[in-house]
């Protein structure tokens, strides 16, 4: 087994080789402690004048911040340090001398960290949202494989719109204009008439004018679809994801959870209790109560997500929206006091997370679908295909997309989308 920093606890004792950079250094006349790191982890080596070659003392002293290096030495146990491990050094070989490191010790600003963000990857908070990203990918990829669904990839041009007309990127294709996916689930819904139950995982494209924390312009999600699943079931499997996903992060990745100092007690809750499950219109009086002055026929505003995650402290399903603010797609009802409402849910995660998942149970009457299509101005020949799904053979069914950065966002608890992709695009964000 090939050494690295994070198989530490496999070679105490042992004589080890790390391929890596030096991040940062302490340096007297007769000993260095070179601050190492090499991907996987993070660990301090010392060089001792006396006990190395002069040639490996003299690298020692050569090395710059961000210099790339092959350290041997003793691997040794030392709980003083952060990490659990330290290595006593033997050997120092410089690989490339890095100039100096535009990223300093100092504050740098978001607007500098982000237009060198080829750079930045290198820094310890981007180390750590982006290893959870990783898990958080791995979770739902393995979740779904063990509930049996099938990987189905849906196309990324698409002649037609899926949620908004409004947030559509649109390209020449051909002779003809194509759009950049906004969701693969219109397809999916055809695919799990074929599969039963299939998911997709890919990036996803919103002209968003929204210039906030919370947006981005390409951002990665993963559309679930199942048939034979209403409203409520397809909330089971939200919920059964979720608490997955955070508990495979809490086992997998407290190392990046420590750097980013995340206190980790709401995640722990959400994993342990019961989601909430409360009608949209509950959830405006709840507010309304609370001293909101709440408009009962709207979509939920920013502030109304956040102090309805605070107020629980655990993701809440806020279900039932006025169909009005909801997608065509959406299977809908009249409710006692008259109100058109969607049967679907926004999952609202805690610590202003906000909405991390969108889902409904799909309209599966043809003449229904049919009517709301052409209430609301789509061309219903663009949709002919869609509309066959529920001509032959129609079942309900249910599906919801589950936004990644929005989760690794409140897992890693950053402030911003951004910090949560490698290479973000939002309004302002569009290099390197
Ligand atoms: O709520 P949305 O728009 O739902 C859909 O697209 C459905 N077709 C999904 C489905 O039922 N298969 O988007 C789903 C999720 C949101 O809950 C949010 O987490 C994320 O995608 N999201 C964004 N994330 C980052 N930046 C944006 N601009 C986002 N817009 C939505
Ligand atoms: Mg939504």
């Amino acid at each position: 087994m090939e050494y690295t920093i994070s198989k530490s606890k496999d070679f105490v004792d042992q004589e080890v080789t790390l391929k890596g950079w030096m991040y940062n250094k302490r340096s007297s006349g007769k000993i260095a402690f070179l601050q190492l790191r090499d991907g996987s982890g993070y660990i301090q080596g010392v060089v001792e004048k006396a006990t190395v070659s002069e040639e490996s003392w003299q690298a020692s002293q050569d090395l710059t911040i961000e210099s790339s290096c092959i350290i041997t030495g003793l691997l040794k146990e030392e709980p003083r340090s952060p990490t659990g491990f330290e290595l006593q050094v033997k050997e120092v070989k410089a690989v490339n001398i890095a100039p100096e490191f535009p990223i300093g010790k100092k504050e740098h600003g978001p607007e500098f960290l982000f237009e060198n963000r080829d750079l930045y990857l290198r820094a310890k908070t981007p180390w750590a949202v982006l290893r959870i990203r990783d898990q958080v990918f791995r979770s739902i990829t393995n979740y779904f494989y063990e509930q049996g669904f099938v990987r189905f990839d849906t196309p990324v041009l698409q002649p037609t719109s899926a949620e908004d007309t409004s947030q559509l990127f649109e390209m020449d294709y051909y002779e003809s204009k194509m759009y950049l996916t906004q969701s693969g689930q219109l397809y999916l819904e055809a695919g799990i008439m074929g599969l039963g139950k299939a998911y997709d995982f890919g990036p996803v494209f919103r002209a968003e004018k929204s210039k906030t924390r919370n947006h981005l312009s390409e951002f990665w999600m993963m559309d679930a679809e199942m048939a034979y699943h209403n409203q409520q079931m397809n909330e089971d499997v939200q919920e059964g994801l979720v608490k997955r996903i955070i508990k495979d992060c809490l086992e997998n990745c407290k190392e990046e959870l420590k750097v980013l100092e995340r206190d980790t007690t709401v995640l722990q809750r959400a994993v342990d209790e019961k989601f909430i499950r409360m009608k949209q219109y509950d959830a405006k009086k709840l507010l309304e109560e609370q001293g909101f002055k709440v408009d009962y026929n709207d979509d939920m505003t920013t502030e109304e997500e956040i102090a309805i995650g605070n107020h629980f402290g655990i993701p809440v399903f806020i279900e039932d929206y006025p169909f009005e603010v909801k997608a065509f797609y959406m299977k809908n009802y009249v409710d006692e006091r008259g109100m058109k409402r969607a049967i679907n849910a926004d999952l609202i995660a805690p610590e202003e997370a906000r909405e991390i998942i969108g889902g409904s149970q799909r309209e599966d009457d043809y003449e229904k679908l049919l009517t709301e299509l052409k209430a609301r101005n789509y061309k219903v020949e663009d949709y002919e295909w869609y509309l066959n799904i529920r001509k032959y053979g129609s079942v309900e069914h249910s599906g919801f997309g589950i936004g990644l950065e929005r989760t690794v966002r409140w897992i890693s608890g950053v402030h911003h989308i951004r910090e949560t992709i490698p290479f973000p695009r939002t309004t302002v964000l569009s290099k390197p």
